[in-house]
């Protein structure tokens, strides 16, 4: 009996050790061991060789890519719970699959949006350069320096109520905070008890209302600019933004100049509209303390990344014992 011929596999990234080593063992696996991002025309090459792609979120893998696969690509098996930087509608057309790592990163990414609260309105990048950049700055404690803006008893607005979301609820709830939301519909009425949380149908009118806007909706077509100028000026001038979700949700533009016109008092952003450049008035206003920047990092501890890893690995398999892989995407969704 002759042996079944691995799946060709290419993976546009290094992964962790361990997610490498067991590819390596199931898959004819490309690895990418120095982490150099891969050229379109890279890419190109990969996609009329290689049975599966596996791509990250700095992969664009758009129309014009897809069209280049060759007949044997099968299935792009991305290592990331959001799928806007493929388009699923075109790999659908060309009977590509796709798919993702969603529910791994849930927890993390939600930790990662309360440290981003708690960073803004403590002051903790501020405070931590105090010590590190000019050591002999401190004077001591003093009664009136350094003040931030309390946590507790405030109102978070969270716009996407799904599982990152919620994750950020539960933990917004333990810090005291009153939890408002927006979601396409709400909540099941034992999860609304739960989180004694409140639902906007309207999202202008829970804008208007609350102190910490958390951004947690995936990016689609749809939610483009979802925080358009108009809605960001209807922000109260004490509240503050917290993106962990995607940088093409807000209108960065008009973000950046109600910060710098101190109307609205902060934000906290892990995720950028043309990441990995970040707009210049941006950095000014993290050196003057004003915002905290994150390098997308809302997922990243090596627990998550060795989930997602494993993700993959499973999407892969079962679609190659000719089953429907656990994570795929539907068209019509991006
Ligand atoms: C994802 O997987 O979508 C995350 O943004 C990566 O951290």
């Amino acid at each position: 009996m002759t042996a079944k011929k691995k799946p060709q596999v290419y993976i546009t990234r290094k992964l962790p050790d361990a997610v490498e080593t067991r590819m390596r063992e199931l898959f004819d696996a490309e690895l990418n061991i120095d982490d150099c991002p891969r050229s379109r025309e890279e890419l190109i090459a990969a996609m009329k060789t290689a049975d599966v792609l596996v791509p990250t979120v700095t992969d664009r893998i758009d129309a014009g890519l897809i069209a280049e696969a060759g007949p044997q690509l099968k299935l792009i098996a991305s290592f990331s719970n959001g799928t806007d930087h493929i388009d699923v509608d075109a790999a659908a057309k060309k009977g590509i699959t796709v798919t993702n790592t969603p529910n791994v990163l849930t927890e993390d990414t939600a930790d990662m949006t309360l440290a981003l609260i708690l960073a803004v309105n403590r002051r903790l990048a501020e405070g931590s350069r105090i010590l590190t950049d000019k050591p002999g700055d401190w004077e001591g404690w003093s009664p009136t320096w350094m003040l931030g803006r309390r946590i507790w008893g405030k109102r978070i607005g969270i716009v996407g109520m799904g599982r990152i979301g919620s994750a950020v609820a539960r933990r917004a709830k333990a810090f005291g905070l009153a939890i408002h939301y927006h979601n396409r519909k709400p909540v099941s009425p034992a999860t609304e008890e739960e989180l004694e949380a409140t639902y906007w149908d309207s999202l202008d009118q829970m804008l208007a209302r609350v102190d910490i806007v958390s951004i947690n909706c995936p990016s689609t077509p749809a939610t483009f600019h979802l925080l358009s100028a108009r809605r960001l000026a209807l922000l109260q001038p004490g509240s503050i933004i917290v993106n962990t979700a995607r940088g093409d949700i807000i209108d960065e533009a008009a973000m950046v100049q109600l910060l710098r016109d101190g109307k609205i008092a902060g934000a906290g952003l892990d995720v950028y509209q043309n990441e990995p450049a970040v707009n210049p008035k941006l950095v000014k206003l993290a050196r003057e303390g004003r915002v905290v920047l994150l390098p997308h990092m809302g997922s990243a501890t090596i627990e998550g990344r060795i989930d997602m890893g494993d993700k993959v690995i499973i999407n892969i398999r079962t679609y190659f014992d000719g089953h429907r892989p656990p994570n795929r995407v539907l068209p019509g969704r991006n």
